[in-house]
Protein backbone atom coordinates (compact mmCIF):
# COMPACT_ATOMS: atom_id res chain seq x y z
CA UNK A 1 0.00 0.00 0.00
CA UNK A 2 1.37 3.44 -0.94
CA UNK A 3 2.38 5.19 2.48
CA UNK A 4 0.19 8.52 1.47
CA UNK A 5 -3.03 6.10 1.65
CA UNK A 6 -5.09 7.45 4.63
CA UNK A 7 -8.18 5.71 5.60
CA UNK A 8 -11.11 6.87 7.52
CA UNK A 9 -14.06 4.64 9.01
CA UNK A 10 -17.00 6.77 9.08
CA UNK A 11 -19.69 4.96 11.60
CA UNK A 12 -18.04 2.22 14.98
CA UNK A 13 -20.83 -0.17 14.95
CA UNK A 14 -20.77 -3.60 14.46
CA UNK A 15 -18.97 -3.32 11.12
CA UNK A 16 -16.73 -0.15 11.68
CA UNK A 17 -15.43 -1.30 14.71
CA UNK A 18 -14.33 -4.21 13.68
CA UNK A 19 -12.71 -3.60 10.97
CA UNK A 20 -10.92 -0.67 12.84
CA UNK A 21 -9.81 -3.10 15.89
CA UNK A 22 -8.14 -5.31 12.77
CA UNK A 23 -6.91 -2.09 11.18
CA UNK A 24 -5.15 -1.23 14.59
CA UNK A 25 -4.06 -4.69 15.23
CA UNK A 26 -2.51 -4.55 11.81
CA UNK A 27 -0.65 -1.42 12.39
CA UNK A 28 -2.76 0.95 9.87
CA UNK A 29 -3.50 3.79 11.37
CA UNK A 30 -7.16 4.63 11.37
CA UNK A 31 -9.69 7.92 11.82
CA UNK A 32 -13.00 6.87 12.88
CA UNK A 33 -16.16 8.97 12.90
CA UNK A 34 -19.74 8.35 13.85
CA UNK A 35 -23.03 10.20 14.22
CA UNK A 36 -22.24 10.75 17.84
CA UNK A 37 -18.70 11.92 17.83
CA UNK A 38 -18.24 10.46 21.88
CA UNK A 39 -18.66 6.79 20.33
CA UNK A 40 -15.73 7.57 17.74
CA UNK A 41 -14.03 8.74 20.85
CA UNK A 42 -14.40 5.55 22.61
CA UNK A 43 -13.56 3.23 19.97
CA UNK A 44 -10.55 5.08 19.13
CA UNK A 45 -9.26 5.61 22.66
CA UNK A 46 -9.57 1.80 22.59
CA UNK A 47 -7.62 1.02 20.24
CA UNK A 48 -4.51 3.29 21.02
CA UNK A 49 -2.05 5.32 18.89
CA UNK A 50 -3.27 3.70 15.43
CA UNK A 51 -6.95 5.28 15.64
CA UNK A 52 -7.73 8.65 16.07
CA UNK A 53 -11.38 9.89 16.12
CA UNK A 54 -12.86 12.92 13.96
CA UNK A 55 -16.02 14.26 13.00
CA UNK A 56 -17.32 13.21 9.93
CA UNK A 57 -16.32 16.05 7.76
CA UNK A 58 -13.17 16.18 9.10
CA UNK A 59 -12.45 12.70 8.39
CA UNK A 60 -13.37 13.05 4.85
CA UNK A 61 -11.33 16.05 4.16
CA UNK A 62 -8.10 14.36 5.78
CA UNK A 63 -8.21 11.01 4.36
CA UNK A 64 -8.25 9.01 0.79
CA UNK A 65 -10.18 6.14 0.86
CA UNK A 66 -13.49 6.51 3.11
CA UNK A 67 -15.38 3.36 4.78
CA UNK A 68 -18.97 3.74 4.84
CA UNK A 69 -19.60 1.71 7.71
CA UNK A 70 -23.38 3.08 8.26
CA UNK A 71 -26.93 1.84 6.97
CA UNK A 72 -27.39 1.74 3.56
CA UNK A 73 -29.82 4.79 3.68
CA UNK A 74 -27.72 6.70 5.89
CA UNK A 75 -24.54 6.04 3.13
CA UNK A 76 -26.66 7.55 0.31
CA UNK A 77 -27.75 10.44 2.40
CA UNK A 78 -23.87 10.70 2.77
CA UNK A 79 -22.81 10.52 -0.09
CA UNK A 80 -25.01 13.60 -1.58
CA UNK A 81 -24.48 15.46 1.39
CA UNK A 82 -20.42 15.45 1.10
CA UNK A 83 -20.57 15.09 -2.61
CA UNK A 84 -17.83 17.65 -3.41
CA UNK A 85 -15.86 16.90 -0.17
CA UNK A 86 -15.91 12.98 -1.58
CA UNK A 87 -14.48 14.02 -5.12
CA UNK A 88 -10.81 12.37 -5.48
CA UNK A 89 -11.36 9.82 -2.68
CA UNK A 90 -12.10 6.27 -3.33
CA UNK A 91 -15.52 5.58 -0.85
CA UNK A 92 -15.65 2.21 -0.05
CA UNK A 93 -18.86 0.79 0.34
CA UNK A 94 -20.37 -2.62 2.81
CA UNK A 95 -23.66 -1.66 2.40
CA UNK A 96 -26.48 -4.01 2.23
CA UNK A 97 -30.21 -2.76 1.69
CA UNK A 98 -31.89 -5.02 3.77
CA UNK A 99 -34.44 -5.21 6.77
CA UNK A 100 -35.71 -8.28 9.33
CA UNK A 101 -38.97 -8.98 9.80
CA UNK A 102 -40.02 -10.05 13.23
CA UNK A 103 -38.90 -13.57 12.43
CA UNK A 104 -35.40 -12.58 12.26
CA UNK A 105 -35.92 -13.25 8.51
CA UNK A 106 -33.69 -10.71 6.32
CA UNK A 107 -35.64 -9.00 3.64
CA UNK A 108 -34.14 -7.45 0.57
CA UNK A 109 -34.76 -3.69 -0.03
CA UNK A 110 -33.82 -3.40 -2.76
CA UNK A 111 -35.71 -2.70 -6.11
CA UNK A 112 -35.92 -5.80 -8.14
CA UNK A 113 -32.61 -6.61 -10.14
CA UNK A 114 -31.02 -3.68 -8.46
CA UNK A 115 -28.13 -3.86 -6.39
CA UNK A 116 -27.20 -1.94 -3.17
CA UNK A 117 -24.13 -1.35 -5.07
CA UNK A 118 -25.56 0.18 -7.84
CA UNK A 119 -27.38 2.05 -6.15
CA UNK A 120 -24.68 3.35 -3.95
CA UNK A 121 -22.09 4.25 -7.50
CA UNK A 122 -25.04 6.11 -8.69
CA UNK A 123 -25.64 8.51 -5.72
CA UNK A 124 -21.59 9.58 -5.84
CA UNK A 125 -20.85 12.56 -7.14
CA UNK A 126 -18.41 13.19 -9.88
CA UNK A 127 -15.05 11.82 -9.79
CA UNK A 128 -15.19 9.40 -6.29
CA UNK A 129 -13.78 6.53 -6.43
CA UNK A 130 -16.40 3.66 -5.98
CA UNK A 131 -15.25 0.11 -4.44
CA UNK A 132 -17.69 -2.50 -3.19
CA UNK A 133 -16.28 -4.49 0.22
CA UNK A 134 -15.70 -5.71 3.48
CA UNK A 135 -19.37 -6.47 3.82
CA UNK A 136 -19.33 -9.98 2.66
CA UNK A 137 -19.52 -11.80 5.97
CA UNK A 138 -21.60 -11.12 9.23
CA UNK A 139 -19.24 -8.15 11.40
CA UNK A 140 -18.05 -10.58 13.97
CA UNK A 141 -16.54 -13.03 11.15
CA UNK A 142 -13.99 -9.93 10.62
CA UNK A 143 -12.19 -10.88 13.58
CA UNK A 144 -11.68 -14.33 12.05
CA UNK A 145 -8.17 -15.25 10.70
CA UNK A 146 -8.27 -18.45 8.83
CA UNK A 147 -10.28 -19.91 6.18
CA UNK A 148 -12.26 -23.51 6.41
CA UNK A 149 -9.37 -25.48 4.88
CA UNK A 150 -6.22 -23.41 5.58
CA UNK A 151 -4.78 -20.00 4.22
CA UNK A 152 -5.95 -16.65 4.79
CA UNK A 153 -9.80 -15.78 4.16
CA UNK A 154 -10.82 -14.07 1.19
CA UNK A 155 -12.00 -10.17 1.45
CA UNK A 156 -13.63 -9.85 -1.84
CA UNK A 157 -14.40 -6.39 -3.72
CA UNK A 158 -15.77 -5.03 -6.72
CA UNK A 159 -15.25 -2.28 -9.01
CA UNK A 160 -15.04 -0.37 -12.41
CA UNK A 161 -12.28 1.62 -11.41
CA UNK A 162 -8.94 -0.81 -11.27
CA UNK A 163 -6.68 2.25 -9.35
CA UNK A 164 -9.51 2.39 -6.29
CA UNK A 165 -9.59 -1.34 -6.29
CA UNK A 166 -5.98 -1.78 -5.74
CA UNK A 167 -5.79 0.55 -3.43
CA UNK A 168 -8.98 -1.12 -1.31
CA UNK A 169 -6.97 -4.73 -2.17
CA UNK A 170 -3.93 -3.46 -0.92
CA UNK A 171 -5.66 -1.96 2.95
CA UNK A 172 -7.31 -5.31 2.59
CA UNK A 173 -3.99 -7.48 2.08
CA UNK A 174 -2.36 -5.31 4.94
CA UNK A 175 -4.95 -6.28 7.46
CA UNK A 176 -4.73 -10.18 6.80
CA UNK A 177 -7.13 -11.23 4.28
CA UNK A 178 -6.52 -12.02 0.37
CA UNK A 179 -8.25 -9.65 -1.86
CA UNK A 180 -9.79 -11.27 -5.00
CA UNK A 181 -12.03 -8.96 -7.44
CA UNK A 182 -15.72 -10.48 -8.11
CA UNK A 183 -16.18 -8.02 -11.18
CA UNK A 184 -17.65 -4.82 -11.65
CA UNK A 185 -20.20 -2.14 -9.84
CA UNK A 186 -22.87 -4.51 -12.30
CA UNK A 187 -21.98 -7.41 -10.23
CA UNK A 188 -22.01 -6.25 -6.74
CA UNK A 189 -24.86 -7.70 -5.85
CA UNK A 190 -22.63 -11.36 -5.88
CA UNK A 191 -21.23 -10.12 -2.96
CA UNK A 192 -24.24 -8.43 -1.01
CA UNK A 193 -26.53 -10.46 1.26
CA UNK A 194 -28.42 -13.07 -0.74
CA UNK A 195 -25.62 -13.36 -3.54
CA UNK A 196 -23.79 -16.68 -4.44
CA UNK A 197 -20.44 -15.31 -2.84
CA UNK A 198 -21.59 -13.83 0.38
CA UNK A 199 -21.37 -15.88 3.59
CA UNK A 200 -25.03 -15.17 4.06
CA UNK A 201 -26.24 -16.36 0.84
CA UNK A 202 -24.53 -18.95 -2.20
CA UNK A 203 -21.43 -19.36 0.00
CA UNK A 204 -23.56 -20.72 3.91
CA UNK A 205 -21.18 -19.57 6.25
CA UNK A 206 -17.93 -21.39 4.29
CA UNK A 207 -14.52 -19.52 4.22
CA UNK A 208 -12.80 -20.18 1.28
CA UNK A 209 -9.16 -19.41 0.82
CA UNK A 210 -7.65 -17.90 -2.23
CA UNK A 211 -7.79 -20.70 -4.54
CA UNK A 212 -11.13 -22.15 -3.54
CA UNK A 213 -12.77 -18.25 -4.10
CA UNK A 214 -10.88 -17.90 -7.52
CA UNK A 215 -12.98 -21.12 -9.11
CA UNK A 216 -16.23 -19.47 -8.03
CA UNK A 217 -15.69 -16.25 -9.43
N1 LIG B 1 -23.78 -6.03 10.85
C1 LIG B 1 -23.36 -6.90 9.94
O1 LIG B 1 -23.14 -8.10 10.24
C2 LIG B 1 -23.09 -6.44 8.53
C3 LIG B 1 -22.52 -7.36 7.61
C4 LIG B 1 -22.23 -6.92 6.33
C5 LIG B 1 -22.49 -5.60 5.95
N2 LIG B 1 -23.08 -4.76 6.85
C6 LIG B 1 -23.37 -3.38 6.42
O2 LIG B 1 -22.45 -2.49 7.06
C7 LIG B 1 -23.08 -1.23 7.29
C8 LIG B 1 -22.98 -0.92 8.78
O3 LIG B 1 -23.72 -1.89 9.51
P1 LIG B 1 -23.54 -2.07 11.08
O4 LIG B 1 -24.25 -3.33 11.45
O5 LIG B 1 -22.10 -1.91 11.45
O6 LIG B 1 -24.39 -0.82 11.63
P2 LIG B 1 -24.54 -0.32 13.14
O7 LIG B 1 -24.00 -1.35 14.08
O8 LIG B 1 -25.96 0.11 13.28
O9 LIG B 1 -23.58 0.97 13.22
C9 LIG B 1 -23.85 2.10 12.46
C10 LIG B 1 -22.79 3.14 12.74
O10 LIG B 1 -23.00 4.16 11.78
C11 LIG B 1 -22.98 5.43 12.43
N3 LIG B 1 -23.81 6.32 11.63
C12 LIG B 1 -25.10 6.16 11.27
N4 LIG B 1 -25.49 7.16 10.48
C13 LIG B 1 -24.41 7.98 10.34
C14 LIG B 1 -24.20 9.20 9.65
N5 LIG B 1 -25.14 9.79 8.92
N6 LIG B 1 -22.96 9.77 9.75
C15 LIG B 1 -21.98 9.20 10.47
N7 LIG B 1 -22.14 8.04 11.15
C16 LIG B 1 -23.35 7.45 11.07
C17 LIG B 1 -23.52 5.17 13.82
O11 LIG B 1 -23.07 6.23 14.67
P3 LIG B 1 -23.33 6.22 16.26
O12 LIG B 1 -22.38 5.21 16.84
O13 LIG B 1 -23.02 7.59 16.72
O14 LIG B 1 -24.78 5.80 16.42
C18 LIG B 1 -22.87 3.81 14.12
O15 LIG B 1 -21.57 3.97 14.63
C19 LIG B 1 -24.53 -1.39 6.81
O16 LIG B 1 -24.62 -0.87 5.51
C20 LIG B 1 -24.75 -2.89 6.79
O17 LIG B 1 -25.70 -3.28 5.83
C21 LIG B 1 -23.36 -5.13 8.13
Amino acid sequence: MSTATRTAIIGVGNIGSRLATRFAQHNIPITVAASNLENAQKVAQQLGQNATAATTEEAIANNDVIILAIPFAAGIELVQQYREQLSGKTVVDPSNNIAFDEQGNALNLNPEGVSAGQQMSKALGEGVHYVKSFGTMAAAELEKDRADHGGNIVMLYATDDDAAGNKVAALAEQAGWDPVKAGGVDDTARIEVFGDLHTFGGLQDTFLNKEEMLQRI
